[in-house]
């Protein structure tokens, strides 16, 4: 087992990758130890508390500190102030890990700052925006968007860790996972969604073995949708499919005569090869496909975003992305939806997905609805308990969530020749 030095060094490690452009869940891979994974996404989610509580005792501002330097400061005050580690456990801790790093010329600051940030007193009201570490323009355009209220739950449950849910392949692989004493729990919204509390490495091994798929509720709650509401039947195509979460769940909830799985990504979409067996995958720019026109029931455009949804699974979004990024993404999809509606035959749907609740990436896009098509009324689908708003343009909004990632919705029917 990992000992806490051992995780904080590989954490350390990991966030100046993270700082460097990476993104932190593609370095956590499943090997990393639970206390590394701690340590990187609450760091990278508490970043701007952590930042505010540093700031009155550095002489120099944190952004013109070494990476090193700066990563080993937010590790040691996450450590004192969330993870509960004694003030002079976490400090001296921290000046170690300093000197590993070959910054050994800071461990006099960094033990003189963090001795003093540890000791200090939290502030007494922060402002919502820095009481649950986002930046402040994301938290006026939420308030301004759904109220202040929804606002601030929103940004509290990506403060939480997500749970990793769970879809069972068939009965056999969720007896064999209760089987083996496994408590597992329904999620409180998602139909065929579990997790396990404990005994998890037994879950983990049906995973392996291809008897479970983990996927956050809302992604399965799309895939569910888009195959409920085109009857499971015809042909269905996903134009964004890697990794593949949406397209497993389709196809085993449907009987399609074809189900083709696309993606501009030539490393993604061999990820999804594997995963769907190799039948049906192409490597395709979803602005230019190159299937038939108006020959498909089911066209799922599930859109690369903003990813404004999943800060509690992606936290260094919030420090990168800027209000410009989310219109740049919104011009993106713009010419995705034109080719995806082209597509669609009459009386056939196209699902149109986002992990973003911003409106320019979603309603925006359908309104006016675009020619030949009117969008289908969502609530009939919908598990009971999911709360939900709708969009201006029909579609359904689901914020950030305690139990699951954030997203947007909006299916359009084409009219009957
Ligand atoms: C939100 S992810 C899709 C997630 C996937 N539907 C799932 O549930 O596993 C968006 C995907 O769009 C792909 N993508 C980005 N630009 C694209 C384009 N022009 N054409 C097709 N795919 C594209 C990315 O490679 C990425 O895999």
């Amino acid at each position: 087992m990992a000992s806490a030095s051992d995780d904080r060094r590989r954490a350390a490690g990991l966030l100046i990758r993270v700082e460097g452009g990476a993104f932190a869940s593609r370095l956590l891979d499943s090997e990393a130890s639970p206390g590394v994974r701690a340590r990187v996404l609450g760091v990278l989610r508490w970043q701007r508390a952590l930042d505010h509580r540093l700031a009155p005792f550095l002489k120099r501002p944190l952004p013109r500190l070494d990476p090193e330097v700066r990563t080993v400061l937010r590790l040691g005050c996450f450590e004192g102030v969330l993870l509960g580690v004694p003030g002079p456990v976490a400090t001296d801790a921290m000046v170690g890990l300093v000197r590993d790093l070959r910054k050994g010329s800071a461990t006099g600051m960094v033990n003189a700052v963090l001795r003093r940030a540890l000791a200090a007193k939290a502030p007494d009201e922060p402002p919502p925006d820095l009481r649950w570490s986002h930046p402040g323009w994301l938290w006026r355009r939420w308030s301004a968007a759904f109220g202040a209220r929804a606002a601030e739950q929103a940004m509290a449950a990506a403060q939480t860790p997500a749970p990793p849910w769970v879809w069972f392949a068939d009965e056999r692989a969720r007896a064999a996972v209760e089987g083996a004493g496994a408590a597992l729990r329904s999620h409180p919204w998602c139909p065929g969604a579990w997790t396990a509390d404990e005994r998890l490495p037994v879950l983990m091994a049906e995973v392996s073995g291809g008897g479970a798929v983990v996927q956050d509720p809302s992604s399965q709650l799309v895939a569910r949708v888009a195959a409920d509401l085109s009857g499971g039947r015809g042909d269905a195509v996903d134009l964004c499919a890697a990794p593949g979460g949406k397209t497993a769940l389709i196809r085993r909830r449907g009987s399609w005569s074809r189900l083709v799985a696309a993606d501009l990504n030539l490393a993604r979409a061999a990820r999804l090869g594997r995963r769907l067996g190799g039948t049906g995958v192409v490597v395709a720019d979803a602005t230019r496909p190159p299937l038939a026109p108006v020959a498909w029931d089911l066209v799922l455009l599930d859109a690369p975003c903003s990813g404004t949804g999943t800060l509690r699974r992606h936290p260094e979004l919030k420090w990168r992305l800027t209000a410009q990024e989310i219109v740049a993404a919104a011009d993106r999809q713009r010419p995705m939806i034109g080719a995806a509606l082209e597509l669609v035959r009459p009386r056939g749907l196209l699902v149109y997905a986002t992990c973003s609740v911003e409106a320019e990436e979603n309603e925006a896009h359908f309104e006016p609805a675009p020619a030949g098509f009117r969008p289908v009324d969502l609530g009939g689908v919908l598990p009971a308990g999911l709360s939900w708003s709708e969009t201006s343009a029909g579609g359904a909004r689901i914020l950030p969530h305690e139990h699951g990632d954030g997203f947007t919705l909006h299916a359009l029917r084409r009219a009957p020749v």
